[in-house]
């Protein structure tokens, strides 16, 4: 059975892709599952967030997901798969190496568009797998798709990107005939300030347009997400008892919640 892997995808750079990731990996750690980050974004902001730059510019293909995709390297999970600094979190990095494998038209890509998921075949021993994608929905993403089992895609509400959204939800359609065990986990609104009527108009629009399929949970603009990856700790380690620290528990909850709720749909099925 495919372990419960999620994709955070959303074709526009800084709406929170790798900072989700790289909070709720932190908090679903701590919680007592085994989980395996997979940076799959060449400009490895997961990765630098884990480790810093210096360390993550001078990996080596073969010890970074660029493995995968290179028939001149062995991608060999003792190899890619690292445990970090945190009990039960481990993580597959990436850095600019992956930029010439992240090619546009994925799925014209052969075998290539099902490297990672063959490669997680071979990865026994997580409970749940996060893949961070690039800010666009080539090779990689489609790649991140055609692993995983669910989708979530954060939105910052600052402008009214339904447009951006569509090619999203498209490509998400495009992908499931291909990977027919992939489902809309949902829409993540994320780096939202209440104090503005265009993030509460936006909130409102979004939830009459996708109704359940948006978290209740909203993820804030809070200084404490940006001060903890500077500090290279999830903010469930960096300030457990802090408000941000608890918004990522509740949406770790709700996204528990949904999994359990679309894997029991699915055993019906
Ligand atoms: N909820 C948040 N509050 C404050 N800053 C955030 C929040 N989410 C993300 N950021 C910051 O915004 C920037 C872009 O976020 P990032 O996760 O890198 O976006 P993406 O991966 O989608 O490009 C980063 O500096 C990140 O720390
Ligand atoms: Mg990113």
């Amino acid at each position: 059975m495919l372990t419960n892997t999620i994709c955070f995808i959303n074709q526009k750079g800084g709406c929170g892709k790798s900072s989700s990731c790289f909070h709720l990996g932190g908090h679903f750690a701590k919680l007592g599952l085994r989980v395996l980050l997979i940076d799959a974004d060449p400009q490895g902001s997961l990765s630098q967030g884990l480790f810093g730059s210096t360390a993550i510019e001078g990996l080596r293909a073969r010890e970074s997901l660029a493995a995968i995709f290179d028939e001149d390297e062995i991608a060999s999970p003792n190899l890619l798969v690292l445990p970090t600094q945190f009990e039960r979190l481990s993580v597959i990095r990436a850095n600019a190496q992956l930029a010439k494998h992240n090619t546009p038209e994925p799925e014209k890509a052969g075998m290539k568009q099902f490297a990672l998921a063959s490669f997680l075949e071979n990865v026994p021993g997580f409970d749940l797998i996060l893949i961070d994608c690039p800010p666009n929905l080539y090779l990689c993403s489609w790649n991140a798709m055609l692993a995983s089992n669910f989708v979530v895609i954060p939105v910052p509400p600052e402008d009214f990107a339904t447009q951006g959204l569509r090619t999203v939800h498209q490509a998400i359609e495009q992908a499931m005939p291909l990977q027919p065990a992939l489902k809309l986990l949902g829409h993540l609104i994320i780096r939202s300030d209440m104090r503005l009527l265009v993030h509460r108009t936006y909130e409102e629009q979004l939830r009459r347009l996708h109704g359940e399929a948006v978290f209740s949970t909203v993820v804030p603009e809070a200084s404490a997400f940006k001060v903890a990856i500077s500090c290279r700790k999830p903010v469930s380690h960096y300030a457990p008892n802090s408000k941000a620290a608890s918004v990522i528990a509740a949406l770790g909850n709700e996204m528990l919640h949904r999994m359990s709720l679309l894997d029991a749909q699915r055993r019906i099925a």
